[in-house]
This record gives C-alpha cells, structure tokens and sequence, in this order.
C-alpha cells in the first residue's frame, strides 16, 4: 500500500496544488493520497476574513473531492487537532502507526524540498518515508533539484522522486489571497472552492449572495455539492438554456434554475426539513418522508430566500415530481434534468427527440417513466407526478 502525504496550509488551496496532486498520484500509483491541513498557531489578531480551522478543513475537502478520485484522495485533519506547533516528524510517525507497512510518500514543492535537511529531526522524516518532489515553474529544473537529492540520498539514505507537473499552475497562496481580495484570482481556483471563498466571505470578498453574477451563482453552487454532480449540473443547465431558446423562455432564467436546481442534493435528511421549517415550505407526508423529493423543495427554499431568484422558485420546487399545469419554466428544468447528455437510459433518445418536438409531451414521457420506476420499486408515487402524467402524459 502507497500513501502519499501532502502537507500544507492550503490557505487557499488552489489548481497548482491539485496538478501537483494528481501528477505525483498517476506517476507514484498511489493507493491513498491525504491531503494534511497544517495546524496553524493562534494569533491575537488575524486580518478579517482569515478562513477558521473548520473553513480551511472544508476548503481542502472541496479541492481533494475535485479530483474525481474518492477511492484515493481524502484529507486528513490531524495536525488541526494536534495542540502547540506541528512537525512533519510527528505526523509522519502517526502515519506510520495508523497504516502499519504501508510505503509512504511525502509529497512536497520544490521550496520545501530544498530546505528540508533543516525541518526538525530530518532524519526521522527521511526514514520513515519517501519523498516526492515536485516542481512549481519551468525553473525548477534538474540543476536545482540533482545537489539535494545527492545530498538527501548521502547523508539520510533517502529514497527521492522528482516530479515535472505537466499542467503547471504558477500561484503561491499569499499572493492569491491579494488577488482574491480584489475580486481576482478566481482562475486559480478550482470553482467551488472560489464559491465556498464567496459564500464563506473570505480574504475580504464580501459577496451579496443574493446579486450573484451567473459565474459567481455556479461557484456557489458547486461548491455546496459534491464534485461527481458537477457534469450532470452543466449538463442540465447548458440543456435548459438550449430549450429556452427553442421554446421562447429566457435564457438566463433557465440557466439560474438549473445551476441551482440540485445545490442541496447532498444535505441530510435533518437539514432539508430545517430549512422547508425555516423558510415556510408546505410538505407533505410523502415528501417530509423522502430525501430524494425534498432536495427539490429545499433547493427552491435557497435559490428564493437565499440568492434571491423568485423567479425560478417554482421550476427548482416541481423538478422532480412535475406536476399538472405547470409553466415554460418548470417543463423545461424538467425536461433538461430528465434528459441532459449524461442521462443514459433506453428511451432517453426518443425523450431527446420530444423535447424538441413537442415539449408537452416529453414532460409526460418523463412523468411515465417516474411512474414506472415508482411502481418496479415498489415505492409510493407522489401525487404531483400522476398529475402530470393525466395532463401531458396520455398516449405516451
Ligand atoms: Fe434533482
Ligand atoms: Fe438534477
């Protein structure tokens, strides 16, 4: 078993971390890498909009998620939790007490790497693992890297890999904080962790999250979700916004519906009826009672109150059960959940075809479809959705 260790602050982490992450996970075929927070030491007075411990913990969650690799990457909190300074030392000696055997890989940028003959107890660190050197820039050749993997190797019998990142992102967390708490920066960042910046308002961006830029709307959102959603949200939303412009809606509106249509799919169970009880959202037994309906009533609650869009309120309430009667708008976020090109199912096709043909009728397509699957799943169909299979579904 290979784990590598990747250390850091991470205040903010940002797309040259994540290169760095993946390349030295592909090149050292990794079956673990965790990312380790490093536990910072309390200051009387931090600048206003310093992430907490629990935000800078939720901010490397996000970017480790980013990935796409749930079965390896994972963030291990241990230096958040561990009191006074924290020394590598240490926490490589907890690694090797909490993975017995395993082969572990400190992974490190070119900075840390040419200095780190002077970290505390450098020899306990180079016995107990390898390290895994990256380079930051073009400049971080060889010739910088070749004397000090001599002289690790020589004087510590170290085992030393040097990684060259292929799609090379040249920031450095302080000078992104600036950049950030100007309103830029964002391309550094992966887009949900710059939504967890906004919606956290840290390093000074102070976003009113009810006048979201449609950008800064999709950061929000993703980062409120988890990373294997995003391509079924983009899809959504670029099928909305092709839909609205066959079927005359608005373009922009459809796209606000659809970013947000699924923001709160992965809360729990407790925290979809906290926030219906909080914003005054009539449910019933069947909907209080089920997740998977409730995600529609809870997201239409945030994108109304929380980010201000009444006017796709009722498109994000009805996205799941459709119901009879219902507007351009909430066939359309119906339809383009039901069908957007990750949608994979035998007559997903045909619904494809309907949707541009005849809008009515894919809705009902879709609400059959619902009821057949209620029905081989033995579970009980909501009411909203035999009410739009009466109204568009008859003879689908
Ligand atoms: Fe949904
Ligand atoms: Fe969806």
């Amino acid at each position: 078993m290979k784990i590598g260790i990747y250390g850091g602050s991470f205040n903010p982490p940002h797309l040259g971390h994540l290169a760095a992450a993946r390349a030295a996970a592909a090149l050292l075929e990794l079956d673990r890498l965790v990312f380790v927070p490093a536990g910072v030491p309390p200051h009387k007075e931090l600048p206003p909009g310093t992430p907490t411990r629990d935000q800078r913990l939720a901010m490397i969650s996000i970017a480790a998620d980013q990935l796409l690799m749930p079965e390896v990457t994972g963030v291990w909190d241990t230096e958040l939790h561990r009191e006074g300074r924290s020394y590598t030392a240490d926490t490589l000696a907890e690694a090797a007490r909490q993975w017995p055997g395993a082969e572990l890989w400190l992974l490190m940028g070119t900075d840390m790497f040419l200095t780190v003959h002077q970290w505390r107890e450098p020899e306990k660190i180079l016995s107990l693992a390898n390290v895994c050197a990256f380079g930051r820039s073009t400049a971080d050749s060889e010739a910088v890297f070749a004397p000090q993997r001599d002289h690790l190797s020589r004087a510590y019998g170290a085992k030393i890999t040097t990684v060259s990142i292929p799609d090379l992102v040249e920031i450095s967390s302080t000078r992104l904080r600036e950049l950030i708490g100007r309103g830029e920066g964002r391309e550094f960042l992966p887009q949900a962790v710059y939504g967890y910046i906004l919606r956290e308002k840290l390093y000074g961006t102070n976003a009113d999250l009810k006048r979201l830029s449609m950008e800064d709307l999709r950061c929000v959102s993703y980062s409120m979700v988890q990373a294997r959603r995003l391509a079924h949200i983009r899809g959504t939303e670029e099928t909305a916004a092709r839909l609205a412009l066959r079927w005359g809606a608005d373009e922009d509106r459809m796209r606000r519906a659809a970013i947000l249509h699924d923001c709160t799919k992965y809360l729990s169970h407790e925290e979809h009826l906290a926030i219906c009880d909080q914003y005054g959202v009539a449910l019933d037994p069947l909907e209080r009672a089920t997740d998977k309906l409730l995600h529609a009533k809870s997201g239409a609650a945030l994108a109304k109150y929380v980010f201000g869009m009444d006017d796709v309120y009722d498109a994000v309430l009805y996205h799941t059960t459709a119901r009879a009667g219902m507007s351009l708008e909430e066939k359309i976020l119906y339809t383009a959940d039901y069908m957007e090109p990750n949608r994979d199912f035998p007559e997903v096709e045909e619904l494809r075809r309907l949707a541009d043909s005849d809008l009515d009728k894919a809705v009902g397509m879709g609400a059959r479809l619902a009821m057949e699957e209620m029905v081989q799943r033995d579970k009980e169909l909501h009411h909203d959705t035999r009410g739009a299979y009466e109204c568009y579904g008859k003879g689908i």
